[in-house]
């Protein structure tokens, strides 16, 4: 039988943290890693996975649908369930697997792995991947990671990672329904870059962890002040959060929108100087509001900083993860040779840089 090749990048995501599952504002584009993904449909019901990276999974179909996958394989089986939900004649299939973004790095490597899967099979099925398409693409990565995997995440990597295009950042406003818009950033044009640096420091989204207890706190101040969600609270209501926990926490998220817009105002003008101080207050405000960050992190992003960046911040989740710099292209090698030197005096890990633009989002390689 004929075989599908697609391949989906990782991301970061420039400004706009936790604030998707909040009906608020981010601000990713894709990376220049990737995942691929090489799908041959099978005749008889069979399922065989095999990562480069991770190992194999073997099984079938009805074992797919019975949840029986876990680990990286779920957010895999995931998308065949979801899709199969969807009404589509999923088949059995042999998928090889491989990937240059790394894991638990805070650069999306479940959405990517996700995203590849599920342009394969749109490959395969005929699916259609204009605008409409990738999104209701991203809408079954979505399912396969919130309900079959059973990640709490809020979706903007999914939508990141189908909807990315080169040279730009996609605007998504997770306010009811879902609308995204194109934000062009001229980077090379000004002599800029974004070094993105992997701490090393491992973190996972799981059901229990820091992740969901943040949702869960944003969840409980949205209550607090009556409201569904925190995108209609102003900055002047929080005075009625009695509890500081979820005051600072939703002080985060209410900033942290108004960042993203300010970011995506200031990068269409050409004003960088004004991007980068955004991005190190958001830092703060993850550091000191929603406490997110972990030492790694604040010495990343502090270091680039001195180094000459216009702005740092973390990207992702947090807990560990990467930060991404704003940096001008002819200081990116002091930054990075000045964040391994502060690495190693505090006694961390050598991290791994990425010197990045906005890449193009997930796509068949057959067509
Ligand atoms: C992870 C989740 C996303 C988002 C970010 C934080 O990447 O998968 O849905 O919540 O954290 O902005």
């Amino acid at each position: 039988m004929a075989t599908h090749l697609a391949s989906a990048p990782g991301r970061v995501n420039l400004i706009g943290e936790h604030t998707d599952y909040n009906g608020g504002l981010c601000l990713p584009f894709a990376l220049p890693l990737e995942t691929t993904v090489e799908l041959t449909p099978r005749p008889d019901g069979e399922v065989h996975l095999r990562s480069a990276e991770a190992g194999r999974w073997d099984g079938t179909l009805d074992d797919v649908r019975a949840g029986a996958a876990t680990g990286w394989a779920a957010y895999v089986a995931g998308v065949l369930w979801a899709l199969a939900e969807a009404g589509h004649p999923v088949p059995g299939c042999d998928l090889r697997i491989s990937s240059t973004v790394p894991l638990g790095a805070g650069l999306s490597s479940s959405a990517s792995l996700e995203a590849a899967v599920a342009v394969a099979l749109a490959d395969h099925l005929g699916l259609p991947l204009d605008d409409a398409g990738r999104r209701s693409l991203a809408t079954a990565c979505i399912r396969a990671e919130t309900e079959y995997v059973g990640a709490p995440t809020g979706g903007l990597d999914q939508l990141a990672v189908l909807l990315a295009e080169e040279g730009t950042a996609v605007l998504i406003d997770f306010e009811e329904p879902t609308t995204t818009r194109r934000v062009p950033l001229a980077l090379p044009g000004a002599g800029l870059g974004i070094l993105v640096t992997d701490t090393g420091v491992r973190h996972q989204l799981a059901a229990g962890g820091g992740y969901a207890e943040r949702r869960a706190q944003c969840e409980a101040a949205a209550r607090a002040l009556g409201r569904p969600t925190l995108r209609p609270v102003e900055i002047g209501d929080l005075d009625r959060l009695y509890d500081p926990v979820l005051r600072r926490r939703a002080r985060h998220v209410v900033t942290e929108n108004a960042r993203v817009t300010a970011v995506a105002a200031a990068a269409g003008a050409g004003d960088w100087t004004r991007v980068g101080a955004h991005l190190t207050a958001s830092h703060a405000s993850l550091r000191d509001d929603f406490e997110v960050t972990v030492p790694a992190l604040d010495l990343a992003a502090a270091t680039a900083e001195e180094h000459g960046a216009l702005g740092a911040r973390m990207t992702g989740g947090g807990f560990g993860g990467s930060t991404l710099a704003l940096v001008p292209l002819a200081r990116a090698d002091a930054v990075r040779a000045g964040i391994d030197e502060a690495f190693t005096r505090h006694g961390l890990p050598r991290p791994t840089h990425h010197l990045v633009e906005p890449s193009a989002g997930a796509r068949p390689l057959s067509r």
